[in-house]
């Protein structure tokens, strides 16, 4: 009865999870939601009523599908400010990446063809390519970011349509591809003349060294699509990211977007646009950095009294785990539920399964204090 494309779809893996983390008292490792504190509801009421007050007429009328003009023309500088030179006629607006990644997929992906993806890499991304039948294979990764020569022989092997790399902070892991290897991944788009998808959404969420300069800073074939999002930095909920694209490629996204939404949401795109306008981001930036810094030593510190193994990020949302080889995640999440901790099993995020011993930990949006009751209680999960 239903179409093909979702065969073998069964919905997150990690949507129990989440009926589990809203039962009242549990801290959750689970998500990966910016903290409440995080969320300005009162300056973006201000911001609403001004935009609306003074370009109202426009905002609530049909808009343009390329993208509300003055969120392009902040988009711009925000992207020039990290590294990427796109003019406004190459920015996309998207309801988040997660529209990125679907248009991308509704424009190139044909039913089998290959998107070579980090192994482990984002669920959502994944989830989005089955779903337009795409061949995943996985290129592996490790503390330096997704390994090169493995990647080049996948491009080399599977000719990809796609490739989809997280550079920055990476979600599960938290790792960040070197400076080297951003420049050989930039190197690889322009010698086999494929599209690479940078998706970076943690550029900003550093809390220790220097940032590294986006892959996209590298590009010389036109083949890097950089991706980010204000989900992180202002709201997930207004649903606005960016991402640049250009000639053929641009005119099949934005046909593709009209047949999903018409255009994104302008009275977000234009709270958006006003907020960075008036210079609150790089002030909330530096505030959520140093929130989350302290959530993230928090669970470092946890995890190194527990001895279990992790990576150790510098930023970003995530932190990585492995426990010792015959341990299953899996079993140590229900019993690490009956005290009231929960976290996601590494094996949803790896596009073959596996690695049972695996998992992801959040840290932005639980206190400090939580974070250490949180990782007493899965010490004792851990020791049972
Ligand atoms: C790597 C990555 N890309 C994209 C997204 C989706 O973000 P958005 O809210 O912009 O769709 C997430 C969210 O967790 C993510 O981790």
């Amino acid at each position: 009865m239903f179409a093909d494309r979702f065969n073998g779809i069964t919905g997150s893996a990690i949507r129990d999870i989440f009926k589990i983390i809203a039962v009242p008292g549990m801290i959750s490792f689970a998500g990966g939601n910016p903290a409440a504190e995080a969320l300005r509801s009162d300056v973006l009421a201000d911001i609403a009523r001004d935009v609306l007050l003074a370009d109202g007429k426009r905002i609530l009328q049909y808009g343009s599908s390329e993208g509300y003009a003055p969120l392009l023309e902040e988009a711009v500088k925000f992207l020039r400010e990290r590294g990427v030179e796109a003019a406004a006629e190459n920015i996309l607006p998207v309801s988040g990446s997660t529209q990125a990644i679907d248009l991308l997929c509704k424009a190139l992906i044909n039913p089998g063809d290959t998107i070579l993806v980090e192994d482990p890499t984002f669920l959502g991304a994944t989830q989005t390519m089955r779903l337009y039948q795409a061949n995943l294979v996985p290129v592996a990764l490790d503390d330096c970011g997704a390994d090169i020569d493995a990647l080049e022989s996948a491009i080399i092997k599977h000719k990809p349509k796609l490739v989809y790399l997280i550079p920055t902070f990476q979600n599960p892991t938290g790792v960040t591809l070197s400076l080297e290897r951003r420049k050989a991944v930039a190197a690889l788009a322009a010698k086999y003349d494929a599209y690479i998808i940078e998706d970076d959404p943690y550029r900003d969420l550093r809390y220790a060294g220097e940032p590294l300069p986006p892959i996209h800073s590298f590009d010389k074939s036109g083949k890097i699509i950089y991706l980010s999002s204000f989900s992180k930095l202002i709201s997930p909920g207004l649903r606005v990211g960016i991402m640049t694209c250009s000639g053929e490629l641009r005119r099949k996204l934005v046909i593709g977007k009209q047949s999903t939404d018409i255009h994104n949401d302008q009275l977000a795109q234009a709270i958006v646009a006003e907020y960075l306008k008036r210079g609150l981001l790089p002030p909330h930036i530096e505030y959520i950095c140093g929130l989350y810094g302290e959530r993230m030593n928090a669970m470092l510190a946890g995890l190194a009294e527990m001895g279990i193994a992790h990576t150790a990020p510098a930023g970003g949302l995530f932190v990585w785990c492995s426990l010792p080889e015959g341990s299953d995640a899996l079993e140590l999440l229900n019993r690490a539920v009956k005290k009231n901790v929960a976290f996601v099993p590494g094996t949803h995020f790896y596009v073959n399964g596996g690695h049972a011993e695996t998992l992801r930990l959040n840290f932005s949006n639980s206190s400090a204090l939580m974070i250490e009751r949180g990782m007493s209680a899965l010490a004792e999960a851990l020791a049972e």
